[in-house]
């Protein structure tokens, strides 16, 4: 009988099933604000992508009326605002127990206008308390998650130029913020290949919270991006001509 040869054994030795990785990365919610079926097009995509891993990439809430600008006074109280905002996000809780959620020019609202008043720091409610969100949901100025391609960085929203984050700091990025920005550009060194991402929005843009944007001619990008095995892809919501989500 022919000996088996070392490859043969080595293969044999390999994990029968490698773990895929799979990081959804939810951008600028604007709760509550959100599109009307972005919720619905979150559930697809948990069932779809089966993700390994949560990132909330910020502006998880608007706080429209608590706004440094002017805000527009057809629209709720902050008050109410937030009642409803808490009623979108405990949607988000229920399919996403566990989540690292990034700090956001719109998130930290309550605390920038604490600062700006003189409150002290230890008179603030944390995040989770403000959103009624389970301990499972962490927020944190900034992310790193590693990959089999290299790490990624997680941050709200430093560039909105494609390629310049990730080529400041060496590896691969993703941003949101940049609701018009739905993107993907590959850097390549001669030591190893990066990507530098941007993710669209899950906000309405026909909401009158959004209304600063108008002006921009572009127009918000309803996606997201889901990271399989350190490869990025963006999930355009794909609208019809009244805005909403036709479901695959
Ligand atoms: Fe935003």
């Amino acid at each position: 009988m022919k000996p088996k040869s070392k490859t043969v054994k080595k293969l044999k030795k390999l994990p029968k099933k490698i773990k895929k990785q799979t990081i959804l990365v939810i951008s600028d919610y604007h709760a509550p604000y959100n599109h009307p079926d972005a919720y619905e097009f979150l559930k697809w995509c948990k069932a779809t992508y089966k993700p390994t891993e949560i990132v909330c990439i910020g502006d998880e809430v608007d706080f429209h009326d608590l706004s440094f600008h002017d805000s527009d006074k057809e629209l709720d109280s902050s008050s109410k605002e937030l009642e409803k905002a808490i009623v979108e996000l405990n949607k988000l809780y229920k399919i996403f127990p566990v989540c690292t959620v990034i700090e956001s020019n719109h998130g930290s609202m309550v605390l920038r206008k604490a600062k700006t008043n003189g409150i002290p720091l230890k008179a603030i409610k944390s995040y989770n308390e403000i959103l009624d969100a389970p301990k499972t949901w962490v927020w944190k100025f900034d992310h790193k998650i590693n990959t089999r391609l290299g790490p990624i960085y997680f941050c709200h929203g430093k560039s909105g130029a494609a390629g310049r984050l990730a080529s400041n700091y060496g590896m691969s990025c993703i941003q949101g913020h940049y609701h018009e920005k739905a993107q993907i550009t590959y850097i390549s060194t001669p030591e190893k290949l990066m990507f530098d991402a941007h993710t669209g929005c899950l906000a309405d843009d026909k909401s009158l919270a959004l209304g600063y944007n108008k002006i921009n001619p572009r127009r918000p990008i309803v996606s997201l991006i889901v990271v399989v095995d350190g490869i990025p892809q963006i999930v355009p919501m794909v609208l019809n001509k009244k805005g909403r989500w036709i479901k695959p």
